[in-house]
């Protein structure tokens, strides 16, 4: 799903850029585009950001944690 119309930003291109390693709202913007122009998706793509890095961080193999 679009999560940014003006940008054309989708759910997917913030979990691939979760995947390349943006773990910031501020990194996302400059990465994709998303939410640098109305900002109406803001509160929605911080969401989508949020879950995806977690499921990243949650696939990282143990002895990268440690
Ligand atoms: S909908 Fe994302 S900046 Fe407008």
């Amino acid at each position: 799903m679009y999560v940014c119309i003006c940008n054309s930003v989708s759910d997917r291109d913030i979990r691939r850029a979760a995947e390349a390693g943006v773990r910031s709202f501020v990194e996302l913007q400059a990465h994709t585009g998303c939410s640098t122009t109305c900002g109406c998706c803001e509160a929605l793509a911080r969401q989508v950001l949020n879950e995806a890095v977690a499921e990243t961080c949650m696939q990282l193999p143990a002895a990268a944690a440690a």
